[in-house]
């Protein structure tokens, strides 16, 4: 039998690829223009580094991570996501030492056991940015504005951008108590992961995608309710300066990150259409990870986006913009007389929102059947002087080929009636 790649891999062969390099290229274009330096991390660290950093009681380290012994028995992890290792690295190559705040990105792959399904991948590529040794809301509208600048570049439509404070040591715990005794009661009926997170990790809970754990946790206390003043003033000036920038958002209170080691800002930038897995893009702040991974105090900040995500989002929004391009019917008409009346129908047509046109050229029946095809008008209407003298006029479906002669005003209703059956109004 053929060998085959492994489960939830691609292979990216060559027409695909200059996809990919197109996107590395804007990606590193935009890192340059807002001063962000790239840094080279290996596919592999040790085991711990996740453990620590990304969190025991995240999923990530409970079931996805791809860990082995090497031959000289340590504990090795696959990389299932990049911001543990540049905060490793920070602290590695004492980056705290020099100018602050220092501001990275990284393109690569990440490895995660997950279940793999359209948009879910076991080897998939983020790209990403950490700004390290900055914590005032500038820095995290700043990341926020690079990508949601990085989207408009590549032309990508139909995108939110959910915004929350998770909060930091000093509000959590509150929150964490008021989430148990609104959670008590119900305990029993959370799925069985949410059971388990309840004592640990309750905050998880409200990101559960479980039906009953979603409907136990509606009204349930959020972290925008306990914020402390440090934590809420930081998330009233993120708001003020994402507004001053024009980013469109939308505040979330209930959305909570899959990793640990959030404080403070929480985001996802979501896209609409590319189904189950919209989410192309998460981040927020970390002050807490670079202490955790050993260094000093340091706050951090960054983002990850999924490139197979973005790249299948691009694919849709081209797709769009073709079928936006379309024609519905082109007006072909022959002869001065017949092209008054043409332009009468197709003024009144297009009075009605309907993508209409009629030559401009005076052309020959063939020119302008071949300029219809051309702007893939799915009709096209056909007036010559001896179909005026008769007082009729020939639609043609240029799809199917077919053709059927109708009163002038027969073909204005049934080319108004085709367009709402084709879903249009
Ligand atoms: P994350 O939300 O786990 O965050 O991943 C970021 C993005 O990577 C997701 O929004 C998604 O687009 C993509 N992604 C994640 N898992 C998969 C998968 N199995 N297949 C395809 N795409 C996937 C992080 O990784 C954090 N390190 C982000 C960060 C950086 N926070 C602060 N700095």
């Amino acid at each position: 039998m053929a060998i085959q790649r492994p489960k939830g891999t691609q292979d990216l062969l060559p027409g695909v690829v200059e996809q990919w390099q197109g996107l590395e290229e804007q990606i590193r274009k935009i890192c340059k223009e807002y001063g962000y330096q790239e840094i080279r991390t290996p596919m592999f660290e040790a085991t711990e580094l996740f453990q620590r950093g990304v969190g025991e009681t995240t999923d990530i380290v409970n079931k996805e991570m791809y860990t082995f012994l090497d031959k000289g028995d340590r504990s090795i992890t696959l990389r299932p996501e990049g911001t543990a290792s540049v905060c490793r690295a920070y602290v590695e190559n004492k980056l705290y030492g020099g100018p602050q705040p220092v501001k990275l990105y990284y393109i690569g792959p990440m490895f995660r056991y997950e279940r793999p399904q359209s948009g879910r991948f076991r080897q998939f590529h983020q790209f990403g940015v950490e700004v390290l040794g900055a914590d005032k809301p500038m820095v995290d509208a700043e990341v926020i504005t690079l990508v949601w600048d990085l989207y408009s570049r590549l032309g990508l439509k139909g995108l939110e951008v959910h915004v929350n404070s998770v909060g930091c040591p000093t509000c959590r715990p509150e929150h964490k108590q008021k989430l148990q005794e609104f959670l008590e009661p119900h305990k029993e009926q959370l799925c069985k992961d949410c059971q388990s997170r309840f004592e640990k990790n309750p905050l998880r809970i409200l990101d559960c995608k479980n039906s009953s754990c979603q409907e136990i946790t509606q009204g349930a206390p959020t972290t925008l309710d306990v914020l402390c003043e440090d934590c809420a003033g930081h998330f009233a000036e993120l708001k003020r300066l994402l507004t001053a920038a024009e980013v469109v958002y939308k505040v979330n209170p209930r959305l909570v990150r899959g990793l640990d080691y959030y404080r403070k800002t929480a985001f996802e930038v979501l896209v609409e259409d590319i189904g189950a897995q919209s989410a192309i893009c998460g981040g927020g702040r970390y002050d807490g990870l670079v202490q955790e991974v050993g260094g000093p105090q340091t706050p951090g900040i960054g983002f990850a986006m999924g490139m197979e995500r973005v790249l299948a989002a691009l694919k849709l929004s081209q797709e769009h913009q073709d079928e936006d391009k379309k024609e519905f019917l082109m007006l072909v008409a022959l002869g001065e007389k017949a092209q008054s009346e043409g332009f009468a129908i197709i003024s009144r047509l297009r009075k009605k929102g309907l993508p209409v046109s009629i030559d401009l050229l005076g052309r020959s029946l063939k020119a302008q059947l071949k300029a219809a095809d051309r702007v893939q008008a799915k009709y096209a209407g056909i007036l010559g002087e001896e179909e005026l003298s008769k007082g009729i006029i020939i639609l043609r479906n240029l799809r199917l080929g077919e053709q059927e002669e109708l009163t002038l005003k027969e073909f204005e209703e049934q080319v108004l009636k085709q367009y709402k059956e084709d879903g249009n109004q």
